[in-house]
């Protein structure tokens, strides 16, 4: 595991929009997963001063609520489209989102994860991190070898979520998410984390045990993971995990 340890949220985004330029830069038609929040938005706003040719480029993303109509602002469908469709102009008909609001969202959540495989699997999959340790919508307790499906939020993810929506009462209570078996086939993983509120959550899944309590833990298990922590997220990292300190000197370029 590679760990970038940068001055702050910006410079996460430079340093992991400069790891995803490069493999599409090395494959055009390469295929992303894309994740939402907060975090990857530096990526994304980095990524698109890149001026990449990206109309092959396909891209999964990793989760959507389920109960939100079609075209809701706050659907991942929609966030999506804004953050990364239209932002880094990917052509919309090789991008997918899970189908939240289809009539049966058990059978949407299998297709989805055969959509993936008959992509050929996900080259590069952009991730954060939920405060219980949640990666896409795996909350604690999800097995490690999970595929996509319906899942329930955790009370703090729709805490969290509530800062999206109106009213707390208005965040979906279920969703479709890729399991992490899904997440842990995708070639390389990597994971985005700025701000002192993930740096317990964040050591916790680099330097603890490999445990369902925390489902970012399964990135231990996996052979291509790099992480780029701003230096309020690593602060709690252990010395011994040698994070490599990285001045992002020309935020153009990156490292
Ligand atoms: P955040 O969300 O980037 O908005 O903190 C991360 C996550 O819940 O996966």
């Amino acid at each position: 595991m590679e760990i970038f340890v940068v001055p702050d949220a910006a410079a996460t985004g430079t340093v992991a929009a400069g790891l995803i330029a490069a493999v599409i830069r090395s494959k055009p038609d390469a295929v992303l997963g894309v994740a939402t929040g907060g975090s990857p938005l530096p990526v994304y706003a980095a990524l698109s001063s890149h001026g990449l040719e990206m109309s092959r480029v396909r891209a999964y993303a990793l989760d959507e609520y389920v109960g939100l109509p079609t075209g809701h602002p706050e659907s991942y469908g929609e966030v999506v489209r804004r953050e990364v469709t239209e932002r880094l102009g990917l052509d919309p008909v090789n991008v997918r989102v899970p189908a939240g609001s289809a009539a049966d969202p058990h059978q949407a959540a299998a297709d989805y994860d055969a959509a993936i495989r008959d992509a050929g699997g996900i080259d590069l999959q952009l991730l954060g991190i939920g405060h219980n340790g949640h990666i896409a919508f795996n909350e604690p307790g999800s097995a490690l070898d999970s595929r996509t499906r319906v899942e329930t939020l955790a009370a703090r993810t729709r805490e969290a979520n509530a800062r999206y929506f109106d009213s707390p009462a208005d965040v979906p209570t279920r969703c479709i998410t890729q399991g992490l078996g899904t997440i842990m086939e995708a070639r390389h993983l990597l994971l985005v984390a700025s701000g002192r509120d993930k740096a317990e959550i964040l050591a916790a899944a680099l330097n603890g045990p490999v445990t369902a309590d925390c489902p970012a833990s399964v990135l231990q298990r996996h052979p291509h993971v790099t992480v780029v922590a701003d230096q309020a997220a690593a602060a709690r990292l252990e010395p011994g995990n040698n994070p490599v300190q990285v001045r992002v000197v020309d935020a153009s370029v990156g490292v």
